[in-house]
């Protein structure tokens, strides 16, 4: 097989607070292949946008790696020094956040933006930046390509913001592309349209992206592969329909069941009883024990090693144990 993308292995991050150090990942292992789109599922505070921020190294202050491999097209990413992630952002890796404008400058023109992006990763001239610029402009669905080159963000919608931030992410033409929640903050006809989008980014481009989204519908559309968190742990992945048709983990199951058009006529919408343990709260054993119907006396004390079902790796003790399908 052709060497992955991004491999991470065994990952682990923690918060240092007053009080001592707080696991939020923990023995995270997986990877991006080639033209493959991974996305990140889970509920709030469960580790997606710290396992992207680790792989942008752009983790917060008081949150560190404690252990494990972050390895791009087979380069160590930890330990890098602050200048080799600065030309690695951007170059070999970009993301697309929430908000656009946390990404663009109130301060300079959408073309200089974009272009800035060529400046400092190619040798293109000035001229040969700007037509790239107009050109990704278009392909990225920006109307007037010409006319908005020289317009401030302030005078654009959120979605043409959006799509700015894509072209932005699109034209140092990066290895890996990481997306977290990028539809969310829009209104529901404008998301529709930024998804088509990512639709034909990764037909046409045949781009490797990580993609978080909180929605199945966003996740069913996109991604070849899901990885479920919960609580700073992969408790599960494998490939999108067979993780929508037959999932393994009791915490999977819940929040398929929990997806609105899943719901068998007449039945009650399903929710999982019971929320996120705050890093504080996490305690040995599987972190989804307290809310799991199926819990045994091992739950409470051992976090379960991966178990491989078909294309899916789960970890649970119905697996470990034998027990076997819920
Ligand atoms: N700067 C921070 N300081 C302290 N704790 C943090 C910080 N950032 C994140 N956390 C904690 O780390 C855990 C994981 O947070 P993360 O932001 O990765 O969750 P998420 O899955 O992206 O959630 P959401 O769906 O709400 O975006 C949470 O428990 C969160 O409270
Ligand atoms: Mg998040």
């Amino acid at each position: 097989m052709a060497q992955p993308i991004l491999n991470v292995d065994n990952l682990e991050v923690a918060f240092s607070f007053p009080d001592g150090e707080y696991k939020a990942l923990q023995g995270i292992s997986f990877s991006v292949e080639p033209n493959e789109v991974v996305g990140i599922v889970g509920e709030s505070g469960c580790g997606k946008s710290l396992t992207s921020l680790s792989v942008m190294g752009i983790l917060p202050r008081n949150a560190h790696i404690t252990k494990g491999d972050i390895q791009l097209n087979g380069e160590e990413l930890i330990g890098l020094s602050e200048k080799k992630w600065q030309t690695l952002r951007g170059q070999k890796i970009s993301m697309i956040f929430q908000e656009p404008m946390t990404s663009l400058n109130p301060l300079l023109t959408i073309g200089r933006q974009i272009s800035e992006v060529l400046k400092k990763h190619t040798r293109l001239s000035k001229e040969e930046r700007k037509n790239r610029t107009i050109e990704i402009m278009k392909e990225v669905g920006l109307p007037r390509a010409e006319e908005l080159y020289s317009s401030y963000p302030h005078q654009l919608s959120g979605g043409m913001r959006q799509r700015v931030v894509i072209a932005i992410a699109l034209v140092g033409e990066a290895d890996l592309i990481i997306a977290d929640e990028p539809t969310t903050a829009l209104d529901v006809t404008i998301q529709a349209q930024i998804l088509e989008l990512f639709g034909e980014i990764k037909r046409k481009r045949n781009a490797s992206m990580l993609f978080i989204s909180h929605d199945w519908g966003v996740i069913r559309q996109i991604c070849d592969r899901v990885l479920v968190m919960y609580a700073g742990y992969i408790i599960e992945q494998g490939p999108v329909s067979e993780i929508v048709n037959n999932p393994k983990h009791p915490y999977t199951k819940g929040l398929i069941l929990s997806i609105p058009d899943h719901r068998k006529r007449g039945e009650k919408l399903h929710t999982i009883a019971g929320r996120v343990p705050t890093l504080k709260e996490r305690k040995g054993g599987c972190p989804f024990a307290d809310r799991c119907a199926y819990a045994m006396e091992i739950c409470r004390s051992e976090y379960p090693k991966s178990h491989e079902v078909s294309e899916q790796k789960v970890s649970c003790h119905l697996y470990t144990q034998g027990v076997g399908v819920v």
